[in-house]
């Protein structure tokens, strides 16, 4: 039987993370210096688990997970979607105490129930994603964009937290606490909304910045030179976000002032330089006209305008 969360201090942990790279090696060295102890560090790549292990103080490092230690309670497995189910099913078949384990993921994509092997054997499982970025290596073999050292602030952040048990999200909290960060419940039949509310909420708006990048390029701009120019108005939308009652209290630009010439003048130089950006150019205009009328700036008249002259240029783009 588990113990209640409660009384398990951070002293009684000992841990072992599976997958030790970008976001597993900031979440054991965040819990490491909050006094966490670690059993074993486990990656594919052994180099990269032996350097984490150093950093965290195990002992144990190790490329498969039938190295971690049988008196592990805590297993935190932050590899990629894809595997964590191969990696439940691999643990499930080792010799743990599986009645004093939580097993935890940390993909915004899977429930706890990608864990079930584990839970079938006693263990309380549970997962839990942190709301926040950490990029990988890019092409230009820049691990994080300079921001390695901050790692930690970014865990002050909102950790969707799912468990079928009270145990579970117990553990959820407290890690996530411990980690300097909050916690926000996600219903298990929730998991893949929450998750695409994530990705539209950050990749897309890495997209939409690479996409204006790519326009300011037509003008002779390099991706670096156009970023100067757009951190103001990023910053200042976020301001205004933030400080509206309403999301669509920080709407301005043409389809707010219901100005269909400056949307057509659009459409129409794209379609000519850059047709390839029609289709996001309109889905996005799409839905500005949603918050435009939520904000009541615009007629019902106007909006009608600006929806049929969005619909003829995707029509126009998609027959050619
Ligand atoms: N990055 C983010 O912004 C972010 C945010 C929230 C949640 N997450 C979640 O965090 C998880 C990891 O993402 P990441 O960005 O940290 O990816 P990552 O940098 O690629 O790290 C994944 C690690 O898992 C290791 N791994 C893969 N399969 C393994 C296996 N069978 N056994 C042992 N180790 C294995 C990989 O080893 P090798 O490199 O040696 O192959 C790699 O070091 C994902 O589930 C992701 O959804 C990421």
């Amino acid at each position: 039987m588990i113990a209640a969360t409660s009384s398990l201090k951070t002293a009684d942990f000992r841990v072992a993370l599976v997958g030790a790279g970008t976001l597993g090696s900031a979440m054991a060295k965040g819990l490491a210096a909050k006094g966490y102890h670690f059993s074993a560090v486990i990656n594919r790549t052994i180099g990269k688990a032996e350097k984490l292990a150093i950093s965290v103080g195990s002992k144990v490092f190790a490329d498969a997970v039938f190295a971690i230690p049988p008196d592990t309670n805590l297993i935190i497995i932050a590899a990629g979607a894809a595997e964590i189910p191969v990696i439940a099913k691999d643990l499930a078949r080792g010799k743990l105490s599986f009645k004093n384990l939580y097993a935890v993921h940390v993909s915004g994509a899977l429930t706890s129930d990608a864990l079930q092997p584990l839970a079938d054997r006693g263990a309380s499982v549970l997962s839990l994603h942190p709301f926040q970025t950490f990029p990988r290596t890019g092409r230009n073999g820049k691990a994080d964009g300079g921001r390695a050292d901050s790692k930690s602030e970014l865990f002050n952040c909102y950790f969707g937290l799912q468990a079928a048990e009270v145990e579970g999200l117990e553990i959820g909290k407290k890690l996530a606490h411990d980690l300097g960060g909050k916690v926000m419940l996600v219903p298990k039949d929730a998991k893949t909304l929450y998750h695409t509310a994530a990705v539209m909420m950050s990749n897309y708006l890495v997209t939409l910045t690479s996409v204006s990048a790519e326009i300011f390029g037509s003008l002779g701009l390099k991706p670096k030179e156009a970023f100067k120019v757009f951190e103001p108005i990023i910053q200042s939308t976020l301001a205004n976000i933030k400080a509206g009652e309403d999301i669509s209290d920080a709407l301005t630009g043409p389809i707010e002032r219901g100005d269909a010439g400056a949307v057509e003048r659009h459409l129409t130089e794209l379609s000519e330089q850059m047709p390839h950006l029609i289709p996001t150019y309109a889905a996005l205009a799409m839905e500005t006209v949603r918050v435009a009328i939520r904000k009541g700036s615009i007629t019902k008249s106007e909006a009608v305008e600006i929806l049929d002259l969005l619909e003829t240029f995707s029509r126009r783009e998609s027959e050619i």
